[in-house]
C-alpha cells in the first residue's frame, strides 16, 4: 500500500506517493529529479548521499521517505542561488577540491552542516565533520582548505572586513 508523503525540498513543497520501503535517496533522485545527491554504498558508509533533514546531516540512503514526512530536505541543488554557485561551491573549485566529483555533493552538505554550527571551525573540526564522507580522489587536503577558506570569508563578511 502506497503512502502519501509531503516534504519541503530546497524550500519548495513536494508531494509523493511512495512504497513504505522507499528510501529518501531514491525519492530525491528518481521522483524529484534531484540527481545531485549520489548513491555510493547504499549502507550509510560513504556519505555520497548526504542531505540535511530538518537541518541535520543524514545519509539519505538510510532514511525511509515515509519517515521524512513533513520534514524539510536540503540537497546540493539548493546551494546555488539564481544560477550562481555559492561561496562554498566556488571555494571547492578554486582550491581544486573537486576531481571526479562523485563525493562532492555529499561533502558540500557535510561542510554546510559544519559551517552552520561553527563560524570558525578548527582544522580538526573540519576533518571530523567530513569524516563520514569518503573521497577516493583528492586526499582531502584541498577539501579541508576549501572549507576553511569559506569559513574565513563568511566570518570576514559578517564583521564587514
Ligand atoms: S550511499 Fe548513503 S552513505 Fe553511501
Ligand atoms: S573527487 Fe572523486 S571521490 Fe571525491
Amino acid at each position: 500500500m502506497k503512502v502519501d508523503v509531503q516534504l519541503t525540498i530546497n524550500g519548495q513543497p513536494a508531494q509523493f506517493r511512495v512504497e513504505p520501503t522507499e528510501r529518501l535517496v531514491d525519492t530525491l533522485r528518481e521522483r524529484a529529479g534531484l540527481t545531485g545527491t549520489k548513491e555510493g554504498c547504499g549502507v550509510g558508509e560513504c556519505g555520497a548521499c548526504s542531505v540535511l533533514l530538518d537541518g541535520k546531516l543524514v545519509s539519505s540512503c538510510l532514511v525511509l521517505t515515509v519517515a521524512a514526512h513533513g520534514c524539510r530536505v536540503d540537497t546540493v541543488e539548493g546551494l546555488a542561488r539564481d544560477g550562481r554557485l555559492n561561496d562554498l561551491q566556488r571555494a571547492f573549485i578554486e582550491e581544486g577540491a573537486v576531481q571526479c566529483g562523485y563525493c562532492t555533493p555529499g561533502m558540500l552538505m557535510a561542510a554546510e552542516y559544519l559551517l552552520g554550527r561553527y563560524a570558525r571551525p578548527t582544522t580538526e573540526q573540519i576533518r571530523q565533520a567530513i569524516s563520514g564522507n569518503l573521497c577516493r580522489c583528492t586526499g582531502y587536503r584541498k577539501i579541508v582548505s576549501a572549507i576553511r577558506k569559506t569559513a574565513r570569508q563568511r566570518a570576514a563578511r559578517r564583521t564587514g572586513r
